[in-house]
């Protein structure tokens, strides 16, 4: 592991109230850098049999103060999601040698931001969204690509419908961990844990 050097100490009585005005800090100094991606964040969801499984899905935003991601209501995620709504997200940005860790519960957005959130995306996104049976065999590519070709065709003249399997889902945070790395390896963890409707932070070992 490399030497953290890039942040000035991570302190409690430099914390904010509430993980939310922290996290928008963090991700906001992550969109400034030239990094691919850096609302990537692994959602882990737990199935009915109690298998754990982890797959990257994009930040969208906030709801009320819970973190927004979209995807196809009956992939893998959403069966987990429908049986299970504890999940675990995680964010790491490398070159701010930070990682935020959240565990909570996720919700359906209601149907009328997901539909608008949809129209907002490009034509091609909306495309693939009403294409894809994501997390389901498929025999062939080609069989992939004939279907959306049929999808174009079909909609060429016309508002692509909007799918009533995809939306949004909303993670309602009961921990957010913030570690940043520090030089030597007793790097910086804070934790705000909610307990009666307020925020505990703590600070963990490394
Ligand atoms: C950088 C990146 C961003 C992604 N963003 C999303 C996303 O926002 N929503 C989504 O459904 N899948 C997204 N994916 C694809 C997922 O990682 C995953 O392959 C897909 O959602 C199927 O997961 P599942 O079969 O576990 O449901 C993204 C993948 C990568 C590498």
């Amino acid at each position: 592991m490399a030497q953290f050097t890039k942040n000035p100490p991570l302190n409690e009585s430099d914390l904010p109230p509430a993980p939310r005005t922290l996290l928008e800090h963090w991700l906001a100094d992550a969109v400034a850098l030239p990094m691919q991606e850096p609302t990537a964040m692994t959602l882990a969801t737990v199935g009915a049999d109690g298998a754990p499984s982890a797959r990257i899905v994009l930040f969208k935003g906030f709801h009320e103060d819970g973190l927004t991601f979209y995807t196809n209501y009956e992939s893998h995620k959403g069966i987990d999601l429908a049986a299970n709504a504890k999940v675990a997200l995680v964010f790491w940005w490398d070159k701010l040698e930070r990682q935020v860790r959240i565990e909570g519960h996720a919700q359906k957005l209601p149907e009328a931001v997901s539909r608008n959130y949809f129209y907002q995306r490009i034509r091609d996104s909306q495309l693939g969204a009403i294409t894809s049976q994501q997390s389901r065999v498929v025999a062939t590519r080609e069989e992939l690509d004939a279907r959306l070709d049929a999808n174009e065709q079909r909609y060429r003249e016309a508002e692509v419908p909007f799918p009533p399997f995809w939306g949004g889902y909303n993670v309602t945070p009961t921990l957010v961990e913030f570690w940043q790395g520090r030089h030597g390896r007793l790097h910086d963890r804070l934790q705000y844990r909610s307990k009666n409707g307020s925020w505990i932070v703590e600070r963990l070992e490394p």
